[in-house]
């Protein structure tokens, strides 16, 4: 199949490239518009696979320049996995207008594109933000989705809502969503990991950026939870894990192509952890010490989320195969070598 990546040079993106090209003969185009991201990946991932994946730099809001610039000249594509979006939670409940219309007009351009051109397979990035607060833990896909706390959540759960109503519409087409708990960690080589631009917003990054001296501070949101430490509970996932989870989806899309329209996955371990646990897993996996300090509640959290993937694991045939400890050396070793190149590698500080 020839399969176009949208965020190609993004965190997950960029790591499943690595997985499709490792592990499948699928050939392989990406189109970002670096708005998070930076030209460098590529070579990261050439170095890593031995292989050069072209990337068009596009904006996939920008729909003639889609059909002109990347369909008309690029020919048949097969299948579509759409990264492509804004995620950063609080700048999109303070430009929600932003993340509307980069993440629902990319998602809809894309669908055109579907249509116009007759691409035959669609995996989506969600969210198990679209859980929100969940009454009762690990969630499965049956859990009800809740009205989100942020313009981003809603972006994930509209987003979902579009593909299957499109899906149940074109014939010959059809889609999966996966829900993304939290993807953790970087390449098992170490050359390779997560660089969103600015100051990161999650909590991993956010550690081993401390523990480099690029942070100031690290602090925890909140000990008053009702949890087995008081810090909140989260389901941290390799992210290898979820790329090669695409892989996989894409074989149920290609083999099912008549009997399945729409449907989505959990993508987590299915164990909850705390954030105190995560410092834990860090100061053991690397043997540095972390000083945090513990601060106020983060607007919009949840206090526990976890995932049942039992639906995965059936019927993708997807275990897991790395752990936390395995998330924090890689995304370690991923930020010493940052470190090493800080002026070079690095696109913005
Ligand atoms: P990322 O920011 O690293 O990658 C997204 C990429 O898309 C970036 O390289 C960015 O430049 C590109 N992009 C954004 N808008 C674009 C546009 N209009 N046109 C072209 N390129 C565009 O993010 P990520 O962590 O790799 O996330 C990938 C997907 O997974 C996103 O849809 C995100 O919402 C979803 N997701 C991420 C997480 C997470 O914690 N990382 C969790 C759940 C879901
Ligand atoms: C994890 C835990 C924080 C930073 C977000 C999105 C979600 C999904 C995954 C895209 C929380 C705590 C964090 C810090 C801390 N993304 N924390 N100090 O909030 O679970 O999920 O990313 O779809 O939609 O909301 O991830 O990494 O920000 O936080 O104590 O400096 O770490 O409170 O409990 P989150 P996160």
């Amino acid at each position: 199949m020839k399969i176009l990546v949208t965020g190609g040079a993004g965190y997950i993106g960029s790591h499943t490239i690595i997985d499709i090209l490792e592990n499948t003969e699928h050939d392989v185009v990406s189109i970002d518009n670096f708005s998070n991201s930076d030209a460098k990946t590529f070579d990261r991932i050439e170095e890593i696979t031995g292989k050069r994946v072209k990337n068009y730099e596009l904006d996939l809001t920008a729909y003639s320049s889609l059909k002109e610039r990347f369909f008309n000249v690029e020919g048949p594509i097969d299948g579509i996995i759409h990264f492509a979006a804004l995620k950063a939670v609080g700048e999109s409940v303070e430009k929600p207008v932003l993340y509307y219309h980069n993440n629902l007009n990319g998602l809809i351009n894309l669908l055109k594109c579907c249509q116009k051109y007759d691409v035959k397979h669609f995996i989506f990035s969600s969210s198990c933000t679209v859980y929100g607060n969940a009454k009762t833990q690990p969630v499965t896909e049956l859990t009800p989705v809740q009205p989100p706390e942020s313009p981003y959540g809603y972006t994930k759960l509209v987003g979902e809502n579009i593909l299957k109503d499109f899906s149940a519409t074109k014939i010959g087409f059809n889609a999966l969503s996966l829900r993304y708990f939290n993807p953790v960690g970087a390449h098992p080589s170490g050359k390779h990991g997560e660089l969103p631009k600015g100051r990161p917003n999650n909590l991993v990054p956010i550690v081993t950026q401390f523990a480099s001296g690029w942070l100031d501070e690290l602090n925890i949101f909140g000990d008053d939870y009702e949890t087995r430490d008081g810090t909140a509970i989260r389901d941290y996932i390799h992210v290898s894990d979820i790329a090669n989870a695409h892989v996989l989806a894409l074989e149920k899309l290609a083999e099912s192509e008549h009997e399945l329209d729409y449907d989505v996955y959990n993508l987590g371990t299915g164990d909850g952890v705390t954030v105190l646990e995560v410092i834990k897993a860090f100061e053991k996996s690397t043997g540095i010490s972390v000083a945090y300090t513990i601060s106020d509640r983060r607007a919009g959290d949840v206090e526990c989320i976890y995932a049942n993937n039992s639906k995965a694991n059936r019927q993708l045939g997807w275990n897991p195969k790395y752990g936390i400890a395995d998330a924090m050396i890689s995304a370690w070793q991923w930020q010493q070598l940052l470190n090493t190149k800080r002026g070079d590698t690095v696109h913005s500080e």
